[in-house]
C-alpha cells in the first residue's frame, strides 16, 4: 500500500440473516481527497461507512487505516485512528454549551475544577481554524442543525480526526448553510484531512469532491475522478442504464380539472404566518417555494391542523371547516407527507408492513378508514411502484435505508382515500432514479382528479412539476407565478423578499 493512502478496504462484506447487503467491496481513500460515495437508496453507503467507523461489524473482509489492518473494529477504536462520523441525529447535547459539547468527558482540569476559560479559548481557536463564526458560549438548543453540524466536526478536529465521514450531510441545510459547510470542508482538506461524502445531490459531489466511487446493490461498480466524468455517467454508473428525461411530460390542461376549487385558504395567522391566502384547485399541483424558515412546512402544518391557528379560515371545496387536529385533517380528506419522516412520517420500530398497512394513519383517524383486501393490494402495488428495497414486510422500518423509509412513508399515504395531499420536500434523500417514479407519482395522482401541495427546496421540481407557484418569505405570501410565467430567478427575486 503507497503512502498516500489514508484507508484501504479489502474485501468487505456484511450480511444481515444471510442477506448480503455489500458484497466484498474493495476501494481507496487516499490522504487529503474528498471523496465520494454514491449509489441507489440501499445501495449500502451507510452500512459501509459505519462499519469503517467501528459501528457495525463487518462479516469479513479488511479494512486498513494507514498502514494497520482490521478484521473488526469498535467505535473507540476507530476514534483512535482518526476515524470519525459525523451522524445525521447528532450526538450533542441540547442542554449544554456548544465548548462544553467539545469537550464531553475528556474536560480540561486544572487542579479540581474543570478549566473554563482553557476550553473556551481552545474551542475559539478551533472554530476560527474552521472560519466559522460562533459563539461557544451558546448552548446546543439554542443553535440550528447546521451549526450543530459545525460543532460535530469541530469535535472531531479536536480529537485530531484524520478521516471524517459525512452522510447526507447538506440534507437539511439552506443553501447559505451548505456553501458555509463546503468553506468548511475546503480548509479541512488543505489541513490533509480525508473525508468520505455521501450525497444523492450530484451537483455537490461535482462541487466538492475529488473521486467518486459507485456502489450498485451492495456491490462496488467504479472509482473515478470528478474531473473527467459526467452526471450522465454517473447515473448510469448508479443505476445500471440510462435514466430517460428526469421530469415527466406535463399533462395537457384538457387533461386535467383545474376548474373546481378542492381548498381555500384565508387569512391564515398564528405566530409563524402572516395573512396566508390562496386556493388548490382540483387536479392542480400547486408548488410552494421560499427559502428554508420562509413558513412554507408551517402552512402545511397549519392546514393539517398539527399548529393551530389564531386567525383566518379553510374551506373545503366550498364548505368552510375547522381543522383542530390531524385526525380532523384527515376526516376531510387532507393528508400531509412530513419533511421529518423520523419524528413524523413512520414509527421506526415497527415493521414496513405494520407501518405501511395504515395502522399508523387509522389510529390518527380513529380507525375511520378500513384496512380491506382491497386497500391492502393498492398498497402492495405502492410499494411495488416506489420500488422499496427491503428484505422482508416484517422487517422493522429502521433497518432499511434512509431513502426506502422516506418510500415507506409515501407508501402509507397513498394509499388513503385523501384527496388533496401535501407534500412536504418529498424526494429529500431520494435517489435519482426513485425521483423519478415520485415524479411521475405525482402527475398520476393528478390525473386520478387529485390535488397536491408540492413544496421543495429543489427548484427544478418546482419549476418542472407545478401548475401555479406560489412563493413565501418570512410567513407571508409574496407571489404566485404560472408555470408558463415562473424561470428560477423571478422565484427566487420573490423568495427572497423583493
Ligand atoms: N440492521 C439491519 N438489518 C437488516 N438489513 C439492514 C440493516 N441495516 C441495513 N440493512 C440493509 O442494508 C441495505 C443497505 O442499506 P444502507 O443503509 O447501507 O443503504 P444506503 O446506500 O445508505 O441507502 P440510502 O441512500 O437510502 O441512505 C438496505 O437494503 C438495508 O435494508
Ligand atoms: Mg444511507
Amino acid at each position: 500500500m503507497d503512502k498516500e493512502s489514508m484507508l484501504g478496504i479489502e474485501n468487505l462484506t456484511k450480511s444481515y440473516s444471510g442477506t448480503i447487503v455489500l458484497n466484498r467491496v474493495s476501494m481507496e481513500i487516499k490522504k487529503g481527497e474528498i471523496h465520494a460515495l454514491i449509489g441507489e437508496n440501499g445501495a449500502g453507503k451507510s452500512t459501509l461507512c459505519k462499519m469503517i467507523a467501528g459501528a457495525v461489524e463487518p462479516t469479513e473482509g479488511t479494512i486498513v487505516i494507514r498502514g494497520t489492518a482490521y478484521n473488526r473494529l469498535t467505535p473507540k477504536k476507530a476514534k483512535e485512528e482518526g476515524v470519525t462520523m459525523v451522524y445525521q441525529e447528532f450526538n450533542l447535547i441540547s442542554e449544554m454549551t456548544v465548548y462544553e459539547n467539545l469537550f464531553v468527558g475528556k474536560e480540561i482540569r486544572k487542579g479540581i475544577f474543570t478549566d473554563k476559560n482553557k476550553m473556551m479559548e481552545m474551542s475559539r481557536n478551533i472554530f476560527r481554524e474552521m472560519g466559522v463564526d460562533i459563539d461557544c458560549t451558546e448552548k446546543i438548543k439554542d443553535i440550528s442543525v447546521a451549526y450543530c453540524q459545525l460543532v460535530e466536526i469541530a469535535k472531531a478536529l479536536l480529537e485530531d480526526s484524520r478521516l471524517l465521514i459525512l452522510d447526507e450531510p447538506t440534507a437539511p441545510l439552506t443553501t447559505k448553510e451548505i456553501e458555509l459547510l463546503f468553506r468548511v470542508l475546503g480548509k479541512l482538506k488543505d489541513r490533509g484531512i480525508s473525508m468520505i461524502y455521501i450525497s444523492h445531490r450530484l451537483e455537490e459531489i461535482f462541487q466538492i469532491c475529488d473521486r467518486i466511487t459507485v456502489l450498485r446493490d451492495g456491490n462496488y461498480i467504479a472509482s473515478l475522478d470528478t474531473k473527467g466524468t459526467t452526471k450522465e455517467e454517473l447515473i448510469r454508473l448508479m443505476i445500471g442504464r440510462e435514466l430517460s428525461q428526469e421530469f415527466p411530460k406535463r399533462l395537457l390542461e384538457a387533461e386535467c380539472d383545474g376548474t373546481k376549487t378542492v381548498l381555500k385558504v384565508e387569512g391564515l395567522t398564528n405566530g409563524k404566518l402572516k395573512n396566508v391566502s390562496f386556493e388548490l384547485k382540483q387536479g392542480e399541483i400547486l408548488g410552494i417555494a421560499g427559502l428554508v424558515g420562509a413558513g412554507r412546512t408551517e402552512t402545511a402544518r397549519a392546514i393539517f391542523g398539527a399548529d393551530t391557528i389564531t386567525e383566518g379560515e379553510i374551506y373545503i371545496k366550498g364548505k368552510k371547516v375547522k381543522v383542530k387536529s390531524p385526525l380532523q385533517a384527515i376526516r376531510h380528506g387532507i393528508g400531509l407527507i412530513p419533511e421529518d419522516r423520523k419524528r413524523q412520517g413512520v414509527m421506526l420500530w415497527q415493521s414496513v408492513s405494520d407501518n405501511i398497512s395504515l395502522v399508523v394513519i387509522q389510529e390518527l383517524a380513529g380507525r375511520l378508514l378500513v384496512n380491506n383486501k382491497k386497500e391492502k393490494a393498492l398498497l402492495d402495488k405502492e410499494i411495488n411502484m416506489l420500488n422499496i428495497k427491503l428484505q422482508s414486510v416484517k422487517q422493522p422500518v429502521e433497518s432499511l435505508s434512509g431513502g426506502n423509509q422516506q418510500k415507506v412513508v409515501l407508501a402509507k399515504w397513498l394509499a388513503t382515500k385523501c384527496d388533496i395531499l401535501i407534500f412536504d420536500e418529498p424526494t429529500r434523500g431520494i435517489d435519482v432514479g426513485a425521483k423519478k417514479e415520485i415524479y411521475d407519482f405525482l402527475f398520476r395522482l393528478k390525473k386520478e382528479g387529485k390535488s397536491v401541495i408540492l413544496i421543495s427546496s429543489e427548484m427544478s421540481e418546482i419549476l418542472n412539476l407545478s401548475d401555479r407557484i406560489l412563493v413565501m418569505y418570512e410567513g407571508r405570501m409574496t407571489g404566485e407565478l404560472g408555470y408558463k410565467d415562473a424561470t428560477q430567478e423571478l422565484v427566487l427575486r420573490k423568495a427572497s423578499g423583493m
